[in-house]
């Protein structure tokens, strides 16, 4: 055989080798003590001068180009074969993402309605203008509309400004008596500061049966804050009004103890569901009577993890997200 067919051969049954015993077996063959080339190289000493020169370069060419493909096929198989891993390397370390502090906070809340044998349940973030401002007593002329303004949609939806809007959908697929809580996402068209985003997260509650009453209502926020906060807060029911609620209070919180600022923050609106909300769920008011909350998740959170600013929530700054 002459150099060109003993290539040819050879690129052949290396490129074939398929595993690492076959791949030396080829080694063998064609570089071995007795392949042929061997015998090539050997031989060149026999040779008058320049033709050995000559012969001597290409045997000497095949051969590397032959021990480098070599080399080339056993990396695969030792790699497939995982030799190559150092066992006593030390581990790199992985980095594992976490919860956002607003899901932290939305865990422990729904873990505390969830052991009061509350439901929960979801409603779209994009509504119409019925379930969010007409089915809650607020008719288009309504004044009260003016302290949820919001984003509007071409279609004439739009994005909904609290999770009231689950109450009346709930109640038309839903006979009492029942407790739901209804996390989710609302938006405002309103300037941002450090206690008020433009979209930031609500967790709606509604409790109806046939004598539900406000000192339900009570005891229900009242252990609610208790559990989650212990006895480091204040919180105080305030006389309020909202369309939807009759009477209405809003509960507002603070930090107690040393060196904690006194200053109130708002963190929820509350009161007995308004007669013409449950009119609008085909619910006869005589028969029942039940309360509805909103809370903001922001505040709760905020206030559970001292947060001075609500804008942190959503910088996606990392350095705030880390610390959680
Ligand atoms: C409401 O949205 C009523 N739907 C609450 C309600 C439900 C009343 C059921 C009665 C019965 P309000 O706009 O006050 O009410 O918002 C409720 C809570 O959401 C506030 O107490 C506050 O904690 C939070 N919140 C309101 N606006 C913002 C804002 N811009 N940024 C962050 N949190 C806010």
């Amino acid at each position: 055989m002459n150099l060109d067919e003993i290539r040819g051969k050879a690129v052949w049954e290396i490129k074939g080798a398929r595993n690492a015993e076959e791949l030396e077996a080829v080694r063998v063959k064609y570089l071995g003590r007795k392949s042929e080339l061997t015998g090539v190289l050997r031989s060149l000493k026999n040779l008058p001068l320049p033709e050995r020169k000559e012969r001597s370069v290409l045997a000497n060419a095949l051969k590397r180009e032959l021990t480098g493909l070599l080399q080339e096929r056993a990396r695969e198989f030792s790699t497939v074969r995982g030799a190559r891993v150092d066992v006593t390397r030390p581990g790199e370390r992985l980095r594992v993402g976490h919860l956002h502090p607003l899901s932290l906070m939305y865990r422990r809340v729904r873990d505390i309605f969830s052991s009061m044998n509350f439901s929960v349940v979801d409603g779209p973030e994009i509504e119409t203008d019925y379930y969010n401002f007409e089915a809650l007593n607020m008719p288009a002329d309504h004044p009260a509309r003016d302290l949820w303004d919001t984003f509007w949609l071409a279609d004439g939806r739009l994005l909904r400004t609290h999770t009231s809007p689950v109450q009346v959908r709930y109640m038309e697929t839903h006979e009492p008596p029942f407790q739901i809580i209804v996390p989710g996402r609302v938006y405002r068209y309103e300037a941002t500061d450090a206690s008020h985003e433009y979209n930031f997260y609500q967790v709606e509650g509604l409790m109806v049966g046939e004598d539900v009453s406000f000192a339900h209502l009570k005891y229900v926020i009242e252990t609610f804050l208790r559990r989650l906060f212990g006895t480091g807060v204040a919180f105080r029911f305030r006389p309020s009004y909202f369309p939807f609620t009759e009477p209405s209070v809003e509960v507002d919180i603070r930090r107690t103890g040393k060196g904690t600022s006194s200053k109130w923050l708002e963190l929820m609106g509350a009161g007995m569901v308004h007669r013409n909300v449950f009119d609008a769920a085909r619910y006869n008011p005589r028969d029942i009577q039940g309360f509805a909350f909103g809370v903001g998740l922001d505040r709760l959170a905020m206030i559970q993890y001292h947060i001075p600013d609500i804008r942190l929530f959503y910088s996606g700054d990392l350095r705030f997200t880390r610390q959680f």
